[in-house]
Order: structure tokens, then sequence, then C-alpha cells
């Protein structure tokens, strides 16, 4: 039966058998299907090994930032490698002495660590808490030492993402997220459409949103996870490393 199989297709391959339109377009059709299944596989192979950098930037032990992060780097890890840093646990050492502005590894602390994180993730995503409408001081210190990498256009291309939180519901917290997605911009990181903003942490104790999330507050970070993984796609063969 095998090679009665076998010695059909060659029949078909070498055109000795003469086959009918539909009998034609048939094999056509299948022949797409194989095809469009292989290139399928191959994305989903490269897909796979976008690297999602979530850097968590409140000055808490136990915060929101980080609850937030990891239920979105969660949620992404079925898709990407996905890595997480909290700048609290981190040596970090400014002084102004301006050495980072021709080169960022001209410190010695933990922070150049992360900016060789940042070069290498393709997408990035920073949560931080707001801090009089703007973002913590570790997220400062880790955007303003990236001069030498926003001169070398380092983070050029790659996509972003924003989740920040505040007590206040009238916190300026969106002023915060719109911070750090201008930061974004500068670094041509071009594909930042969404930022996630969460308010009214002062509802709860010790301003610290309850563990686990619920509905109403996982709800956005599922929005997002699903927008990340929908322009990854479309714009993944195109997104830098
Ligand atoms: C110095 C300081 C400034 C703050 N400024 C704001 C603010 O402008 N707006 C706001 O809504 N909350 C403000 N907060 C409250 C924090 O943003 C809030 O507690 C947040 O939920 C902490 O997030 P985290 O757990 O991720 O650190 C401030 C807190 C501190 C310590």
């Amino acid at each position: 039966m095998h090679r009665k199989i076998k010695l059909f297709s060659c029949k078909i391959l070498t055109g000795s058998v003469s086959l009918k339109q539909p009998e034609r377009n048939f094999i056509f059709a299948r022949l797409w299907h194989t095809l469009a299944e292989i290139a399928k596989e191959f994305f989903l192979i490269t897909y796979y090994y976008m690297h999602i950098l979530g850097i968590n930037c409140s000055h808490r032990k136990t915060s929101n930032s980080e609850l937030f992060l990891d239920y979105l780097l969660k949620s992404l890890s079925s898709n990407f490698s996905v890595e997480k840093v909290n700048l609290l646990d981190l040596k970090i050492d400014c002084r102004g002495c301006e050495s980072c502005f021709s080169d960022f590894r001209n410190h010695d602390d933990d922070l150049v660590g992360v900016h060789e994180k940042m070069l290498k993730a393709n997408v990035i995503i920073m949560s931080s808490p707001t801090y009089f409408g703007m973002p913590s001081n570790l997220a400062k210190v880790l955007m303003d030492r990236t001069n030498s990498i926003w001169l070398e256009k380092g983070l050029k291309g790659k996509m972003g993402a924003v989740i920040v939180n505040g007590a206040s519901r009238f916190g300026a917290i969106e002023q915060n997220a719109k911070n750090i997605v201008h930061f974004f911009h500068d670094h041509e990181v071009i594909n930042v459409p969404f930022y996630t903003c969460f308010n009214n942490s002062i509802k709860h104790p010790h301003e610290r949103f309850p563990d686990p999330l619920p509905k109403d507050l996982t709800d956005p970070l599922d929005k997002l996870s699903i927008e990340i993984k929908t322009l990854a796609d479309i714009i993944s063969p195109n997104l830098s490393r």
C-alpha cells in the first residue's frame, strides 16, 4: 500500500498522471496548508524566544508595583521568556560624578547589569509607584543613567509597557505614567501604546492592594497582556534585541 502511494505521488510529480482540476486544486490546497503550518511553527519558535524584562521600581519590600508586575509576567510567561528585576535589592551608587554620561558601564554598581539586561530584552516593562506625580527615585535613577545608551540609540525599536499606581484617586498617577512613556519615546522605544494606572491604594491597609488581586484589578492587566502579545505578533520580526 505504502509503495503504491509513493508510486502515485511520483507519477503526480513527474506529470505522468493527468489529474482533473478539482483534484489538482485539492492537492495545491493541501500543499499550501502544509507550508502554512511549517511557517507557523517557525514563527512560534521566534516568538517564544522574545525576552521580556520587568522592572519593579518600588521602594517597598512587598509592593503593589511588584504584585501587578508579577501578575502580568506570569500571564506573558506562556508565550515569552520573562525576567524580573527588583531595583530595591540592588546596590546603586549615584553621586553626580557624570561618568555615566559617556558610558553607563563607568560605574561599579548593580545598575550596570540592569542596563545590560535592558539592552538584551525585546520588551521592557516598568512598574512604579507615584511620588508627587512622578516615578519613584529608583525608576528615575535607572532612567537617568541611560544617557550613553540614549546617545547610541541602544533601546531603539524595542517594545515598552508601563504600570503605575498611587494612593489617591487624584494623585497625578497618569502624569507619572506619561513621564515614563516620555522616557521610552526619547529612546525611540516606539511601540509603547499602553500604560495601566491603578489608583486609590489608600483604600487598603498600608496602601497595599489585596493579594491575590481581585478581578477588577486583574482585568486591565489581562488587557495589557493581550495587547503586548498582539503587538508582538505584528512586529516581532522587527523587534530589536
Ligand atoms: C514620597 C511619596 C510621595 C507620594 N506621592 C504620591 C502622589 O503624588 N500621588 C499618589 O497617588 N500617591 C502618592 N504616594 C503614595 C504611593 O504612590 C502609594 O502608596 C503607592 O500605592 C505605593 O506603591 P508601591 O506599593 O508599588 O510602592 C506617595 C508616597 C510617597 C512615599
